[in-house]
């Protein structure tokens, strides 16, 4: 009698799901990004299921984040009946429904739907862990999918659950010849890669010729089968059996050729109203050696990735990644709970967008350790590489790690300042010839390769002045000084190239550099001038105070020049460029100058600022200046957090909130678009989005939750004076320097 009511009370909920957005025929929390991320952990472990209005878990296949299929297919059985619950399959002469998408959700480190198969809901979690304090495991390119399954009905149901890859995750060039083997241990991995590799060489489309790519599940039943071969006979036989036949096939052939796939099928018995134990997945990609590093002498040196100082079989790694998933969801729950907290003290919006970054921005990443002369690994020599991503393929560009920065000062500032290491040991070699700071140490990931000849995209000031924003922020946050102290001379002369070049910039890009050269950038010199009184401060660090104090004073005597310069001639706004009076931006160079805590431009160049951007925003936020009507998400976001007015911060934030939830875009989440109607432009994926984590926000708040609480405090003193005269004593000591006058 429950049962059979409980069952109609489902049926009638599952039948009144209000679309929470045009089209959108599920839940969708926070809300339905440009794209979800699935396994995104690397440059090439990067697999999304782009939305646009919103697309079901098993309404496309997932991609790559360049947008090639990477093939992830899902089927369940429920009391023999079928029903597909990931991927896009046809599958001939075999019979299924589509599961029907009841939520979807993500946090910083997971994305979870639900699906209801009949009388069953099938919840699907991607977990690509965020583990910014232990670097072998940041460094462990796998991410996990787990399917638990419950009844709707209250009656038990019988359920078996398949899964495959398919050679699409070793390249977008479905020609290629791949070969296959599995695996069967304690966890059994099928393990799949071109039959002819290239170390560091990519393929095309931002795919690379060199690594394998792994599917793994742990044996803990005696329901597992597991089977390789042509895609649509492994699903169908699944579909009509249940299970699979345990055989390998061994013609190895092309990725397309009658695709072959690497599959599983659990037995997972009998279902209840409880929520099973998850079928746990890992999907991987290893290359080792992972990066091409430029020493001193033109040589190179191989790097590989940190997990190998703990594993010498990729096997033990992933059956020790499998073990671990129940701790590791509880470290990903603590992540997720502790982002969350923090950016929601600012705005919802803001923690939505904040939540949609994390995976993106550590996914472009790889932390590696060089080998010593016996071949171990050497743990104390780790350098972190981070791919650019489809603006360009460069190695550790600089103006792509500073809009990250503020990301990776809140997740582990050691990340940043090993990512800053490599740019800085090539420049130490003298190899790198320009005065000014290089801008990546590699035109293609993942050789990084320096640029012996001086021609890499060449942003003089920028550079020069992120290096040293970057170099004291590392510094200031962790009162670590060994790296300004073993660059000093490098940060010196990029300093003095700041003096010459800097208050008045010469015809050159800046970050921004699709919006073409410029002379006298207002925004470059502001950054110019901020790197000068950084290296002021760097020089204190170090002991250096005349040498401080001469920066410092150089410093503020190019701030009051600049501003003589750089205000228009009404005296609303900052100009774009010297002398046009009509022209502005965003400057959001003026965010390093409170990260920095260097309080070198005025208040009222802040108030200026922030009146101008609330008169001149459109739908989609302030654009980035006056030669386009296109912004930068990160650009916009970093203008939020100094902004000295909380509805233009709101305004700033909630511009890329629409963005990032308008449905007009089905790509990993751009940082560039348009603000008249939220049209993406071309970039994707890149990490840059970290600088949707701006500190002083938080700091704000805190200050503003600390007022707060000292205003309550006072008012509690002040009602337990009146009401309590022998708690008086006791108050006082809690509040010392504080008396209690009687009212
Ligand atoms: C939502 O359901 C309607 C009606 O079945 C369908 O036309 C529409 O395409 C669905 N939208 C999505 C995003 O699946
Ligand atoms: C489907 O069944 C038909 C008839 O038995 C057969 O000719 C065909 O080869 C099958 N297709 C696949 C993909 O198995
Ligand atoms: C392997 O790849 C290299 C470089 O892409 C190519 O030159 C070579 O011909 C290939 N070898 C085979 C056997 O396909
Ligand atoms: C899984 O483990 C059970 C129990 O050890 C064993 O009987 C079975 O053959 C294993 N299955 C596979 C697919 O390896
Ligand atoms: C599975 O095994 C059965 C029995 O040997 C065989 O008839 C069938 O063709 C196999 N199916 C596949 C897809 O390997
Ligand atoms: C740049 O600014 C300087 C200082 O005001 C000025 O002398 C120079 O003519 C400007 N250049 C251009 C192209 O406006
Ligand atoms: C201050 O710095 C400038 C620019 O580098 C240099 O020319 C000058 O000698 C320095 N003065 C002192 C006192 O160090
Ligand atoms: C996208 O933006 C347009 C313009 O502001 C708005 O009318 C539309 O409702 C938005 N769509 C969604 C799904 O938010
Ligand atoms: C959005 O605006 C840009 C710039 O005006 C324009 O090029 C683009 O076609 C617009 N896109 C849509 C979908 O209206």
């Amino acid at each position: 009698m429950l049962a059979a009511a409980s069952f109609v009370v489902s049926l009638i909920v599952s039948s009144v799901i209000v679309p929470t957005v045009r089209g959108l025929n599920w839940t969708a929390t926070p809300f339905n990004p440009p794209s979800v991320p699935l396994a995104v952990r690397t440059p090439y472990l990067s697999a999304w299921l782009n939305q646009g209005e919103g697309t079901a878990l098993n309404g496309d296949w997932a991609t790559f984040w360049n947008g090639q299929i990477v093939g992830w297919a899902g089927f369940v059985k429920v009391d023999g009946k079928a029903y597909s619950f990931l991927g896009n399959a046809g599958v001939p002469n075999a019979t299924f429904d589509k599961a029907v998408q009841k939520s979807s959700t993500f946090t910083s480190t997971q994305s979870v739907f639900v699906l209801n198969a009949g009388p069953v809901d099938v919840t699907v979690t991607f977990l690509s862990p965020v583990e910014p304090d232990d670097l072998p495991k940041q460094s462990f390119p796998f991410a996990y999918m787990a399917v638990s399954f419950y009844s709707i009905d209250g009656g038990s149901h019988s359920v078996q659950v398949y899964s495959d890859i398919s050679g699409e995750w070793v390249l977008g060039d479905l020609t290629r010849t791949i070969e296959w083997s599995t695996q069967i241990q304690d966890a059994l991995t099928h393990q799949v890669q071109l039959q002819n590799q290239t170390n560091f060489q990519e393929g095309g489309a931002d795919r690379i010729q060199q690594g394998s790519a792994y599917y793994s599940t742990l044996n803990q039943s005696s329901g597992l089968t597991y089977q390789t071969g042509p895609d649509v006979d492994l699903r169908a036989l699944f579909i009509n059996q249940g299970k699979l036949n345990n055989t390998q096939d061994s013609n190895f052939r092309a990725i397309s050729d009658n695709f072959p796939v690497f599959a599983y099928a659990h037995d997972v018995g009998t279902v209840n109203t409880f929520t099973t134990d998850p079928v746990v997945y890992s999907v991987g990609f290893v290359r080792d050696p992972a990066v091409e590093y430029i020493v001193a002498n033109g040589q190179f040196q191989d790097r590989s990735l940190y997990f190998w100082s703990q594993f010498t079989e990729v096997q033990d790694a992933i059956t020790s990644f499998l073990n671990d998933y129940k701790d590791a969801l509880s470290r990903a729950n603590e992540i997720d709970t502790k982002v969350e907290t923090d950016a929601s003290a600012v705005s919802e919006d803001y923690a939505g967008i904040v939540a949609l970054s994390v995976r993106q921005m550590l996914g472009s990443i790889e932390i590696t350790l060089s080998k010593k002369s016996d071949g171990s690994f050497n743990t104390d020599d780790v350098l972190v590489f981070m791919k650019e991503i489809s603006s360009s393929g460069n190695v550790n560009t600089v103006d792509v790690i500073y809009p990250a920065w503020p990301a990776l000062l809140y997740l582990n500032p050691t990340l940043g300042k090993d990512l800053l290491e490599p740019l800085f040991q090539y420049q130490a070699t003298g190899q790198y010839p320009n005065k000014y700071a290089a801008h990546d140490i590699g035109s293609s990931y993942p050789q990084a390769h320096g640029h012996n000849d001086g021609n890499d995209e060449p942003m003089p000031v920028e550079e020069s002045g992120n290096m040293l924003i970057m170099a004291l922020s590392y510094a200031q946050e962790t009162g670590d000084n060994s790296q300004i102290q073993k660059y000093e001379s490098l940060l010196d002369q990029w300093t003095q190239f700041l003096i010459t070049d800097s208050l008045i910039p010469a015809n050159q890009i800046s970050t921004d550099d699709f919006a073409g050269p410029l002379e006298n950038q207002t925004n470059l010199a502001i950054k110019g001038i901020i790197g000068i009184k950084a290296m002021a401060q760097i020089a204190s660090l170090l002991g250096d105070s005349s040498k401080s104090s001469n920066y410092s004073s150089v410093a503020s005597s190019y701030v009051s020049q600049w501003q003589d310069l750089a205000v228009s001639a009404d005296g609303r706004h900052l100009v774009l460029a010297y002398g046009d009076s009509s022209s502005w931006d965003l400057s959001y160079n003026l965010y390093a100058d409170k990260l920095l805590k260097l309080n070198l431009f005025s208040d009222s160049v802040y108030s200026m600022q922030t009146a101008w951007y609330k008169s001149v925003a459109n739908t989609f936020g302030v654009p980035l200046d006056t030669r386009h009507t296109y912004t930068k998400s990160d650009w916009e976001i970093w203008t939020a957090a100094f902004v000295d007015d909380r509805s233009v911060r709101d305004m700033l934030i909630g511009s890329v909130k629409k963005f990032a939830s308008n449905g007009t875009s089905k790509q990993p989440l751009g940082d560039w678009y348009e603000t008249t109607n939220g049209t993406a432009e071309g970039f994707k994926a890149r990490p840059v989005v970290g600088g949707h984590r701006t500190l002083p926000l938080q700091r704000l708040e805190l200050t503003l939750a600390v007022a707060i609480l000292r205003r309550h405090r006072a008012r509690l003193l002040r009602l337990r004076c009146y009401s309590s005269y022998s708690c008086l004593s006791s108050l006082l000591t809690l509040w010392p320097g504080r008396t209690c006058s009687f009212m």
